[in-house]
């Protein structure tokens, strides 16, 4: 699949922890492209699975975002985005500052990502956290192009996100 972003955009990413998040971003995007709230955890913290960084690191990103937004530079948004609250949050800086809000999901089976968390060497998380980050994103789906966001991708195979192809079209 081809998919089509304006250069203007923010871009979400939705997908529990082990979707496959920054990989997807590391491939298809320039690191100062991708805000990632585990790397802004880190920033504040020295310790990206620091928890009480949270909402440090969510202020940056959302500042960071907005500015970023201004120039018109495309924004990918690196965390799991699976609640609706957050989403709103990152849906009203791009209307504040009158862009596009695009949203990949990494609609991946459970199973998947349960045991690519498994096998990280990084991080990882309590199963029980993947399993409620997988409930809330499949329970998202439904609402995604309600909440604004468009393009809306939903790749839900490793085979489907493997063969996704990222355009950024000038807007
Ligand atoms: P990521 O670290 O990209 O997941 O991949 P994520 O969504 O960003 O996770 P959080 O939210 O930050 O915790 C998770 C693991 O899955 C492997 C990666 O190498 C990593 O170990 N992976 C990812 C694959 O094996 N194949 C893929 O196509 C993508
Ligand atoms: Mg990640």
């Amino acid at each position: 699949m081809i998919v089509r972003l304006p250069s203007d955009a923010m871009v979400v990413l939705i997908g529990p922890s082990g979707s496959g998040k920054s990989t997807f971003a590391a491939r298809h995007f320039l690191p100062t492209q991708a805000l990632s709230s585990d790397a802004l955890r880190a920033l504040v913290a020295d310790d990206a699975n620091d928890q009480t960084a949270t909402n440090a690191a969510f202020e940056l990103l959302h500042t960071a975002l907005a500015m970023r937004l201004a120039r018109r530079r495309l924004t990918v948004v690196d965390a799991t985005s699976v609640e609706g609250w957050a989403r709103q949050q990152l849906l009203a800086v791009a209307r504040r500052l009158g862009r596009p809000a695009a949203a990949i999901v990494l609609n991946l089976p459970l199973a998947t990502c349960l045991e690519r968390n498994g096998a990280r060497t990084d991080r990882r998380l309590p199963p029980a956290a993947i399993r409620r980050q997988h409930a809330r994103m499949s329970a998202s789906l439904g609402g995604l192009a309600a909440e604004g966001f468009n393009p809306l991708v939903v790749l839900s195979t490793a085979d489907e996100i493997e063969a996704a192809v990222v355009e950024q079209v000038p807007a």
